[in-house]
């Protein structure tokens, strides 16, 4: 193998810089050419593609965003699209490849790596959906932005005596909001995982007015519902005036936390280690604080498992 190419796809997610400057630069050190594939999927079908050398990812490791940018592209998913990213890969003789985004990307890397392209997978996205991987990276920086936010949230809650709905992304995983809540110590974490039960949120509410409390917080992942009706609900069942803060994209922006750039690097560095190594085929990630890597189609198969034990701590602490 002499050139491998890397691309980003799919939301974006803080860390996504420090894992392409850790593709380029460990693949460079191997003797590796490295082609920078802009704007994922669609970029690849297009021949969006230039080299890349280790000043191209200086001073990115702190910066959130993806400097070869993202897409989500319908054409890949077609047969003749599909075609025509084999071609260029032919054409640019790209013969490895490195892709680095949420479950959808990876998906189109399995598709690739059964075709017969030597490709690893690198799992980024902050909604910390894969079931193969403890954490995806960009995870902890958007927890981080929310816990942020609950915090400011809550001080304007506590002053005007106040509920307030805070929605959170995560697409049909609550990890942002579970992790977030617990560690924002929101009263209430409302997620996909969990039957929701809005007698229950307004119970707590009450008690914790009842004790004086005038603040509560309630963290609405955004697969469960409308946090509008959520507010509204709770307003007219508990009389608590309640307002609504939906955070959107902020939390896909920002600079990484240092265990984002951290697993980042880690992850860079050993997909192209796999691909130095004749691997191909696989997806790296880590558990129990270890980087690892698998086939390609056994970790998508893998379903994630939802941390009943940290939502029911939530619970206890937040009464
Ligand atoms: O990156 C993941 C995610 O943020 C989800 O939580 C969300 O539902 C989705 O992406 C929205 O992203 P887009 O508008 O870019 O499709």
């Amino acid at each position: 193998m002499k050139t491998i190419g890397v691309l980003t796809s799919g939301g974006d997610a803080p860390g996504m810089n420090a894992a392409i400057r850790a593709v380029v630069r460990t693949g460079i050190y191997n003797n590796f050419r490295v082609m920078g594939i802009r704007q994922g999927y669609s970029g690849l079908i297009n021949g969006d593609i230039f080299e890349m050398n280790l000043s191209s990812v200086a001073d990115i490791i702190h910066r959130g965003g993806t400097m070869l940018r993202s897409a989500r592209s319908d054409e890949f998913k077609t047969e003749k699209g599909f075609k025509k990213a084999l071609n260029v890969l032919d054409v640019f003789s790209i013969d490895g490849l490195i892709v680095l985004g949420g479950d959808g990307t990876l998906k189109g890397a399995r598709e690739l790596s059964n075709a017969g392209v030597p490709t690893i997978g690198i799992p980024c996205t902050i909604d910390n959906d894969c079931g193969y991987t403890d954490f995806t990276i960009g995870f902890f920086t958007a927890v981080e932005t929310v816990v942020d936010a609950i915090s400011k949230i809550r001080d304007t809650s506590t002053s005007h005596g106040r509920a307030n709905v805070i929605e959170v992304m995560g697409r049909d995983c609550g990890d942002i909001a579970l992790y977030a809540g617990l560690a924002g110590g929101a009263e209430s974490i409302i997620i996909p995982e969990v039957e929701f039960n809005i007698d229950e949120v307004c119970k707590r509410a009450l008690q914790g007015k009842n004790r004086g409390k005038l603040h509560h917080i309630i963290v609405l992942a955004e697969g469960v519902g409308n946090a509008y009706d959520v507010a509204q609900t709770i307003q007219d069942k508990t009389g608590i005036d309640t307002r609504v803060t939906v955070l959107g994209y902020i939390q896909r922006g920002g600079n990484p936390t240092s265990y984002d750039r951290i697993i980042a690097s880690k992850m860079g560095n050993r997909a192209v280690e796999l691909l130095k190594e004749g691997k191909a085929g696989r997806t790296v990630g880590i558990k129990s604080n270890k980087i690892i890597d698998l086939d390609i189609n056994e970790a998508l198969e893998i379903k994630k498992e939802f941390d009943i034990e940290m939502y029911n701590t939530s619970k206890i602490l937040s009464i």
